[in-house]
């Protein structure tokens, strides 16, 4: 063989290897979200902050562990959850952590006013950096930006407004699903009247009673009417209000008696139970029925609601001296990751805060599939308003004053009381003369 020849021929070969290496064959694993661009080696403890505690929640955040765990085995995450739902008990466990120097790596933070709580400005990195913003809805980007920042990375986003049901009961007792207030009320008198719970409802932790009215305010408001109470547009001497609250009594007539010793996951056995047939609370419901092995729950948006979607959305912060920041990026890199979120919101029962999650992975968790599936159609067709419970709407201190005058309601029963006690909410806010 002449010399070029067998250069050429060399040559042949070493191109063919290298093409060969370059093809994927089935077997190969699936590439792994990008590395992000720190540069310390992976390593140390990782602590990360959040309520989620309750069956569905927990399950989701564990899924979301074992994602980072992969990438980076050599770290030990601390999981710290405070228990509590909305966040009752965490807040204020995490509020302090910050003021006296101890953050954790990284916390749960509801996307939208609610990171006012924590002062960014002083607490909080803001993460422009790593943020893509082209991955995001715009609904969800107006809720992130907060001070021409973004400082949480959002991992999912739930609804409010469902009306979850026990379908065996309902056709039982040749009940329609109610779409209206009115409905509503006339099939919780005949499910009474038939000896059953109408509505399971645990008011125990404070913000449950709240979570509920805040539905109504949008039943009797619409989309537009109720942004405006948040904005000041509407005032909330408007007669919608006295109606939502004038619904909020009525409703409190057919729940369980026993609803200020239990927490939204204790009620919500009553359905599973066969004892109660509706039970109004955000999609992590499905998450946690699903937890429990129950997937014959049936969902519909709650009465007066159709077409609107009460959106909130969770997300992770970055806190200022995070004790293992590199840790905390990456973390905060696999939450905003498709990975991450295909794993955390199938068991979480809410549905990614990306545009780009494949559905078919949510086939994963059988008993909540159909409901996200139809929980992303309506995010992309309903009118989407913010959750002032989970810290999308208002500042931390309005929601929270607003949770207050509703458990007050729920014993009370008062509404002009009520009412007025909700506008002067308004203008201590700030946002209402
Ligand atoms: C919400 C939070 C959800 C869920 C729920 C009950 O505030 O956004 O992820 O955890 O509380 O704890």
């Amino acid at each position: 063989m002449s010399k070029i020849k067998y250069l050429f021929m060399f040559v042949l070969l070493t191109l063919s290897l290298i093409l060969a290496s370059c093809q994927a064959t089935p077997e190969e694993p699936v590439t792994p979200p990008e590395e992000p661009a720190v540069e310390e080696p992976a390593g140390g403890q990782l602590e990360i902050f959040s309520w989620w505690t309750a069956g569905g929640e927990a399950e989701g955040l564990n899924q979301m562990f074992e994602v980072y765990s992969a990438m980076y085995p050599e770290v030990e995450i601390i999981n710290a959850t405070v228990a509590g739902g909305a966040g009752t008990n965490a807040k204020a466990v995490l509020a302090t952590r910050l003021q006296g120097g101890d953050p954790p790596d990284s916390f749960q933070v509801h996307a939208g006013l609610e990171v006012e709580k924590y002062e960014p400005s002083t607490y909080l990195q803001p993460i422009d950096d790593m943020f893509d913003p082209a991955v995001f809805p715009a609904d969800l980007l107006d809720l992130l930006l907060y001070e021409g920042h973004y400082w949480t990375m959002p991992v999912n986003i739930h609804r409010s407004n469902v009306l979850w049901y026990n379908p065996g009961l309902l056709e039982a007792n040749n009940i329609a699903v109610p779409t209206t207030m009115d409905e509503f009320f006339e099939a919780c008198e005949t499910l009474e009247a038939a000896g059953l719970i109408p509505i399971a409802m645990g008011t125990k932790d404070g913000w449950e009673g709240a979570h509920v009215f805040e539905g109504f305010l949008a039943a009797t408001l619409g989309a537009d009417g109720y942004r405006g109470l948040w904005t000041g547009e509407v005032p909330w001497t408007d007669p919608g209000v006295t109606e939502a609250l004038e619904h909020f009594q009525t409703m409190m007539g057919y729940v369980n008696s026993d609803h200020a010793a239990l927490t939204w996951d204790g009620a919500g056995e009553y359905i599973i139970a066969d004892q109660a047939v509706f039970m109004i609370m955000g999609d992590w419901a499905a998450g946690w029925f699903a937890s429990k092995g129950y997937g014959d729950f049936g969902w519909a948006p709650t009465p007066g609601t159709g077409g609107i979607f009460v959106g909130l959305s969770d997300a992770f912060a970055l806190p200022q001296n995070a004790p293992n920041e590199a840790e905390a990026i990456r973390w905060l890199e696999v939450c905003g990751s498709k990975e991450g979120q295909e794993a955390f919101n199938p068991a979480k029962g809410s549905i990614c805060a990306r545009t780009d999650c494949d559905n078919a992975a949510f086939q994963v968790v059988p008993e909540t599939y159909a409901y996200l599936t139809s929980a992303a159609e309506d995010w992309a067709s309903d009118a989407i308003v913010p959750s002032v419970v989970h810290g999308a709407a208002a500042i931390e201190s309005w929601a929270t004053d607003f949770k207050d005058v509703i458990t007050l309601f729920v014993t009370s029963g008062d509404v002009p009381g009520a009412q007025s006690a909700l506008a002067d909410l308004c203008v201590t806010a700030g946002v209402c003369q």
